[in-house]
């Protein structure tokens, strides 16, 4: 089987270490993969967004199946132009990608599909975006409606806050198209959950829930960035929470999408927000997430390729299987990132037990073959364990090792399952009493 994966990030890497350790006699070619790639797969210097070239290599190399990690592509069309010309691929058609790159279709769908989500006002007109916010009042979330690379949320603690963002948004244009139209939205609190779904269209299957941790700074402060970090299982994640997810959001925003005309299939991705009401969407994405994905795959003991064969045509419903134990990714971020991150630094990685993975995200070969920076998440360095805590300890105690000037990286990844554990062990050890105020 001969595989085309599109993308050269830290989720590209897990997917092709993923489909390399379940057979090892797969062909793979990347475009553009990176050096971690390149242990895998065969890398051709395409970028993700040259449609035409990746169609004639797909076509010049009788690729069986093709894999689509980053959004970018899919909403540009790449499913619908693969498929005209018959094509396997696994991915959203464009259509069907708005559920991602248009955040105000997004919440029209869930609105008609009757999904729980945050209420929402999407608008291109700065007077009724400041209205709304006036309406909703404060804390409330700004949205580039967009695509803008997790620079397009803004989670305001005031009304003032608010009002500066709608200005920057729609005065300023300071995202351009992705900020020509915003949603106003109301704040919801809660824990957060990523939970992936494998689909056909119709036929769905979840993957176990994992939690991402996008501020830069520990204790979930600092800046929004792509993700700093992942782990799973989740106990919030329980089988009856995704059943619930699957029944009142998964399955009816499927079925909306296939009587409107843009069945998805390929990976449905809820952002979810378990809030005391119960599970609501935060944002869908139209792609596997990164970094959640290089936490999961490592657990994943069903084989990846079937599953991505199936979502491109016809899925089989089946259960998927996992190690036991939790999984923790830690990233490790150049100097800058998020907002300039500086690239071109030597990088060197510490040897690493079998069971943990060194993900490549931003890395290049300079002339002379060294490894060196070359992107904002320079690594992600997955580690097994029999719980999170243990899991989280290795993870860091890798990422601490990694040689590149400047680096950035939190050391809490897993926090809140860490934490719920020690009030957990206290409560088992002391009088109860003890945890009451
Ligand atoms: P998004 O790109 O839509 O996932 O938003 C980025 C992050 O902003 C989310 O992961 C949440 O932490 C936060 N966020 C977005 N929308 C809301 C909301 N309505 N209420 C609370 N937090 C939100
Ligand atoms: N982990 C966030 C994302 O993939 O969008």
């Amino acid at each position: 089987m001969k595989v085309l994966l599109v993308g050269g990030g830290g989720r590209e890497h897990a997917l092709a270490w993923k489909l390399h350790s379940d057979d090892p006699s797969i062909e793979l070619i990347a475009a553009p993969g990176n050096p971690g790639i390149a242990e895998h797969a065969r890398c051709e210097t395409i970028a993700p967004t040259d449609l035409d070239g990746l169609l004639a290599l797909a076509q010049r190399e009788k690729v069986g199946l093709t894999v689509v990690g980053p959004e970018a592509p899919l909403a540009a069309g790449i499913v619908d132009r693969f498929r005209e010309r018959g094509l396997a691929i696994f991915g959203p058609t464009a259509a069907a990608a708005r559920i991602e790159s248009s955040k105000s279709f997004a919440k029209r769908m869930m609105g008609e599909a009757g999904v729980p989500t945050a209420r929402a006002v999407a608008t291109r007109d700065i007077q009724a975006a400041k209205r709304a916010v006036r309406e909703f009042g404060a804390p409330v979330v700004i949205k580039a409606s967009g695509l803008a690379a997790g620079k397009g949320v803004v989670v305001a603690q005031t009304t003032a806050e608010a009002e500066a963002a709608v200005d920057r948004l729609l005065g300023e244009r300071a995202l351009g198209d992705a900020g020509s139209e915003i949603l106003v939205e109301e704040f919801m609190e809660g824990e957060e959950l990523s939970l992936f779904v494998l689909t056909d269209g119709a036929t769905a299957i979840p993957m176990l829930a994992a939690q991402d941790h996008k501020r830069l700074l520990d204790g979930d402060a600092g800046p929004n960035t792509g993700g700093m970090g992942a782990y799973a299982p989740v106990a919030i994640g329980t089988p009856a929470l995704v059943r619930d997810v699957m029944d009142r959001i998964i399955h009816p925003s499927l079925r909306w999408m296939r009587e409107n005309g843009s069945a998805f299939t390929g990976l449905l991705y809820a952002g979810l927000m378990i809030t005391r009401e119960g599970p609501k969407v935060v944002e869908f994405n139209c792609r596997f997430g990164d970094p959640e994905t290089q936490a999961l795959l490592p657990l994943q003991v069903s084989p990846l390729l079937p599953l991505l064969e199936g979502a491109a045509g016809r899925l089989v419903d089946s259960a998927l299987t996992w190690r036991s134990g939790a999984s923790v990714t830690t990233v490790v971020a150049a100097a800058g990132y998020p907002d300039s991150p500086r690239t071109g630094d030597e990088l060197t990685i510490p040897p690493v037990a079998a069971d943990v993975h060194v993900f490549h995200a931003g890395t290049a070969r300079d002339p002379a073959d060294k490894l060196v920076s070359a992107g904002g998440r320079v690594l992600s360095i997955t580690a097994l364990g029999a719980d999170v805590r243990e899991a989280a300890a290795r993870s860091r105690e890798v990422a601490e090792r990694v040689g590149l000037e400047g680096k950035q990286l939190r050391r809490d990844i897993g926090w809140r399952a860490i934490d719920a554990r020690a009030v957990a062990d206290a409560s088992s050890t002391r009088p109860s009493s003890a945890l009451q105020p």
